[in-house]
């Protein structure tokens, strides 16, 4: 297909500076604010907790749930256990039965840079409803990330990371096929690499995955197991193949669900992720025009009619851009900001494909304000007279500190990344915007020793992993090589488009994991579930209600488990490997 043209406006965490606050310019007062208050509250839950050697629990965000939170101090370094030690903060939502506990189930919900906190926060219940009530559910955030210290920080004031974002010009495009616009990119990065290097007080390079593995198991042995159970979606399967090619006898459980090559993904070359993104966009496509116009705003007579009308409307939007102004925000509509809304619902066709018609259905008449607020409501940026108000925040540059850590050194030759980005074109349009991942590394910190793999291993056992059949950003190929690794492992495939399992709701899918947990027990190879609902514009208001549930079968059990997974696939949208936009107004 003719791509699409492509995303503007990206510096190179990448983060994209779409719309802005009204209540920025208010935001130098000392009033304190919703945001500064719950900072105080994150300070007064993380603030008090004393780092640990063994794991001890403390009530905590009791507003929210029955949890637990706790501080677990780990070596900065394996190498040097004496030496500089690191505290992952850690959450669980308790088991509701002591009769036949199963102990702790990990999560990590991808990223990479991802707050394990905030998952557990939003999603316990769901999660508990998913597994069973044995388990304890517990998450944590990733050494370097969030409320785990030493936290990645390349910024003097909260400030100065607002501002470096605006130092980016208009982000990169294709063009007949080559990248343009990659010169400031490539700049900016090596500027982010030599502010990662100027903070950098001998704690970086120990922010790895590879470290963070081993953390995961001093969590189980912390918890008195022997074993990890595990369930990681997205860049938390790098984090379980890296945990399983290093520690092959101590897997009891282990689910990788949307499974990435950790091969391309150690290489830092992100090339095998978009293999499928083509095959997403066109479920809108085929989709639309089979629902008709009752179901998709977005509607025309057949699937190339609308990617028609949608290359119309990106012209259209490149000639003349749309100003846009709410009660509560402003920005500006352009070719990129459609081209990156089309990008990140592919990760939820379940839950963004008919608010995504929408909006283009308004744009087509002139209308930008639904496009830009399928990007979320931004944040007020506000200054604190409390220099520590958000130390405990989840900070944008985790991402770029744990893959460029993480990843083989990346040239700092332009020519190459020019290169680069033109090969990663010609996997997919969605390039412009995937490409400055790599980019991103563009002068970072060598790292002094990279983790390689082998990932292979004959696990204590047999992992379980998940691909979906259009899979935007870790197609189902890359499931199926990291499969061929580990012994006994099976791969379970879901019948649809959508990042990870939660992109996709399937009740098949979601009993087999269920079973997994359980006993063990492993779907047999070649196992294809299908979704809920095949065509994301006929799902219904509530899904979860008595019409589907009727539909599947098995009555209550069933009902609940739908419950909480559509409720999860709405709270993940977009799910994680993608950089996300951050939430304080960059
Ligand atoms: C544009 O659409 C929004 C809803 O998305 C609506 O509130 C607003 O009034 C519309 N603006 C104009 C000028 O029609
Ligand atoms: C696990 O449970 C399923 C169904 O309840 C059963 O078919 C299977 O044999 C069990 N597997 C083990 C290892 O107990």
């Amino acid at each position: 297909m003719r791509p699409l043209l492509s995303l503007r406006a990206l510096s190179i965490t990448p983060i994209a500076v779409f719309h802005l606050p009204l209540a920025l310019g208010a935001g130098g007062s000392c009033e304190p604010s919703k945001s500064t208050s719950i900072a105080r509250s994150e300070a007064e839950t993380w603030g008090t907790i004393n780092p640990s050697k063994d794991l001890i629990w403390h009530s905590c965000y009791q507003e929210t749930g029955i949890f637990e939170c706790a501080r677990l101090q780990v070596p900065l370094d394996y190498a040097e256990p004496g030496g500089r030690q690191a505290a992952i903060a850690l959450i669980r939502k308790p088991a509701t039965t002591r009769e036949g506990y199963r102990g702790p189930v990990l999560f990590n919900p991808g990223g990479p840079g991802d707050s394990g906190v905030n998952m557990i926060l939003s999603s316990a219940d769901d999660l508990a409803t998913i597994l069973g009530p044995q388990f304890d559910i517990v998450s944590f955030d990733p050494r370097g990330i969030a409320r785990s210290t030493p936290r990645a920080n390349h910024f003097d004031m909260d400030v100065e990371r607002v501002l470096f974002g605006t130092l980016s010009g208009p982000s990169p495009w294709i063009e007949d096929g080559v990248v343009t616009g990659i010169e400031r990119v490539w700049a900016q990065s090596q500027l982010l690499g030599a502010l990662a290097a100027s903070h950098d007080d001998g704690y970086l390079e120990h922010i790895t995955t590879e470290n963070t593995a081993s953390d995961m198991l001093r969590i189980v042995q912390a918890h008195g197991e022997e074993k990890l159970q595990y369930w990681g979606f997205s860049y938390g399967s790098i984090l379980g193949a890296t945990f399983a090619a290093l520690y092959p006898d101590k897997v009891e459980r282990m689910v990788l669900d949307g499974v990435a090559d950790a091969e391309d993904y150690y290489a830092t070359a992100w090339l095998n992720s978009l293999t499928d993104s083509e095959k997403t966009l066109q479920l809108f496509f085929d989709h639309c025009a089979e629902a008709g116009p009752a179901n998709c705003p977005f509607y025309s007579l057949t699937p190339s009619d609308i990617q028609g009308n949608i290359i119309a409307l990106q012209d259209k939007l490149i000639a003349e851009p749309i100003a846009v102004r709410t009660d509560t925000y402003y920005g500006i509509v352009d070719h990129s900001t459609l081209h990156f809304n089309l990008f990140i619902s592919l990760y939820s066709p379940f839950a963004s494909f008919k608010p995504l018609a929408n909006a283009l259905a308004q744009l087509a008449a002139g209308n930008g304000t639904a496009l830009l607020s399928l990007l979320g409501e931004p944040v007020p940026y506000t200054c604190s007279c409390d220099e520590h108000a958000h130390d405990w925040d989840p900070l944008p540059e985790a991402f770029a500190t744990v893959l460029c850590n993480d990843g083989a050194e990346v040239s700092g030759s332009l020519k190459d990344l020019q290169d680069y980005w033109n090969e990663l074109a010609g996997v997919s349009q969605f390039a412009d915007y995937w490409g400055t991942i790599h980019a991103g590394c563009v002068g970072w910190p060598k790292n002094k020793k990279p983790f390689h793999g082998p990932f292979v291993g004959d696990t204590s056992h047999p992992i379980l992993l998940i691909g979906n059949t259009a899979d935007p950003v870790t197609p189902l190929s890359s499931a199926k090589k990291m499969a061929s690794g580990f012994k006994n492992s099976v791969v379970l495939t879901i019948d649809a488009g959508g990042h990870t399992s939660l992109g996709a709701p399937s009740v098949c899918a979601h009993q087999h994991v269920w079973q997994y947990f359980q006993n063990g027990s492993l779907p047999g190879q070649g196992t294809v579930c299908d979704p809920i609902i095949k065509n994301s514009f006929l799902v219904p208001a509530s899904p979860e209600g008595n019409v589907m549930a009727r539909g599947l079968g098995n009555g209550d059990e069933d009902a609940k488990l739908l419950a909480a997974v559509t409720r999860m696939v709405r709270k993940f949208k977009p799910t994680s490997i993608i950089p996300r936009i951050s939430k304080r107004g960059l």
